[in-house]
């Protein structure tokens, strides 16, 4: 967690700095393109701070004077920055009414939609990430996709398009706050609390997944609450890059992305991906809402990863005693490992889910996931039995041994007698 924690401090330093909106996004983005690293935009901050106010500096001045970026990459990023607001400004049909917020690979406008006079969100995807030609045939086939699905619990897409080179998604605003929001402010769920909001995402997912759309980056950050407390499920059919090997590489070196919630299958970059890598991410979800912690943590992205590979879960009852032990199979269920041992899908987890919010146990769960114990249980009840049966049997060989020596004893008493009988008669 802490490098995250450092990011969103970082975040925090650039908002408050006191500079203006251009300098705070140029301090976002050459650290975003590596041209330079934190620390150094923090010592041009700091600098910046020390300056007299008849000697004033921009951020972008100090980056220059010391070197740590050049001109030439300041054109080209100015030039970025002012082709995305140029773009988002200008697309047809919608006036932009301010920034929403912005993620690894996106910012989002809140915006309204001319024709129907209502209030949408605009997500504007920069250009280096729809460079590739597969990426916008799969951005506008999946978004054809989601704007299909109609689903209380899914934000509803609205439209997909390009302008400037820039693409965009509509989509329907939602006013409330993420999920993310109640968890970096420290928030542990009651069990019954979590299984609710839980519930509602499973049904969204299950919809999605029977059209044939796999959401891949379930996460807080993409479960938003809206002011009545129904939760809508963001960035469905948002398409991400062909392999989610490149693109959890890609997170990697970005501060934002977490690899905290990602599927096994995908950190290994299997292509056929299918609902049950969503199943994992939304177990890994209800893990850290019900515990208050994320189920792996480590100091590096890389470092999460090969855990969600190789460490095994910690019992979420083990971390939080408060929790039914029925809550904790299910996530386990959730979270195992190798796909082929969690829930198949929705409709399995969902019924397991308010099986454990009646008191119930899950019978699934204790079914699909104990098959394992059973199995060695019955090995064990086997074993004593054969044990038993050596046993009785043994007896009955020493029983039988006995009556042969008994017999044996006797017929060779009685052939001495035999014998004697004979020498004494001659
Ligand atoms: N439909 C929406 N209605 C209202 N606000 C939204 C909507 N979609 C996104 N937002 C806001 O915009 C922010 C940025 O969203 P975006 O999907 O770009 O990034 P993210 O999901 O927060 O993070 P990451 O880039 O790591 O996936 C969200 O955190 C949320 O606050
Ligand atoms: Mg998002």
């Amino acid at each position: 967690m802490l490098w995250a924690l450092a990011s969103e401090q970082w975040r925090t330093l650039l908002a408050d700095s006191g500079m203006t909106n251009y300098d705070t996004i140029l301090g976002r983005m050459v650290v975003d393109q590596r041209l330079c690293t934190e620390e150094e935009v923090r010592k041009c901050i700091e600098e910046k701070k020390t300056r007299s106010p008849e000697n004033p500096s921009t951020l972008e001045q100090l980056l220059l004077e010391k070197n740590f970026v050049t001109t030439t990459q300041v054109g080209r990023l100015k030039n970025l920055i002012r082709e995305s607001k140029d773009a988002s400004t200008q697309i047809p049909g919608y006036k932009i009414l301010g920034k929403l917020g912005s993620g690894a690979m996106a910012v989002v406008y809140k915006a309204k939609q001319v024709s129907l006079d209502r209030t949408v969100a605009v997500k504007v995807l920069p250009k280096k990430f729809v460079q590739k030609s597969d990426y916008v045939e799969r951005f506008y086939k999946e978004g054809r996709l989601a704007a299909r699905m109609n689903h209380n619990n899914i934000v509803q897409a609205i439209d997909v398009g390009e302008v400037g080179g820039l693409y965009y998604f509509v989509m329907e605003y939602v006013e409330g706050k993420t999920l993310y929001d109640d968890l970096s402010q420290g928030k542990i769920f009651d069990e019954n609390e979590a299984i609710d909001l839980i519930l509602q995402l499973a049904s969204a997912l299950g919809h999605a997944h029977s059209l044939g759309l796999i959401h891949r980056d379930v996460k807080p950050k993409n479960i938003m609450i809206n002011n009545d407390n129904v939760v809508k499920l963001a960035d469905m059919g948002l398409a991400r890059e062909t392999s989610d090997m490149k693109a959890a590489r890609h997170e990697q070196g970005k501060a934002f992305g977490t690899p905290y919630y990602i599927a096994p299958e995908q950190i290994r970059g299997l292509v056929d991906i299918d609902g049950r890598a969503d199943i994992y991410a939304l177990g890994a979800t209800l893990f850290h809402m019900v515990t208050g912690r994320v189920p792996y943590e480590a100091s590096s992205p890389s470092e999460v990863m090969k855990k969600h590979l190789k460490e095994p879960l910690t019992p979420p009852d083990h971390i939080n005693t408060a929790l039914t032990a029925g809550i904790s199979e299910v996530i386990e269920g959730m979270m195992a490992k190798d796909r082929d041992n969690r829930y198949r899908n929705m409709d399995e987890l969902v019924t397991d889910l308010r099986a454990v919010r009646e008191g119930r146990p899950p019978l699934l769960a204790r079914q699909k996931f104990n098959v394992e114990a059973l199995e060695q249980l019955e090995e064990g009840m086997a074993l004593e039995t054969m044990v038993g049966e050596e046993r009785m049997y043994s007896e009955e060989v020493v029983g039988k041994y006995r009556m042969f020596i008994i017999i044996l004893g006797a017929l060779s008493a009685m052939l001495g007698l035999a014998v004697l009988l004979l020498l004494m008669l001659k």
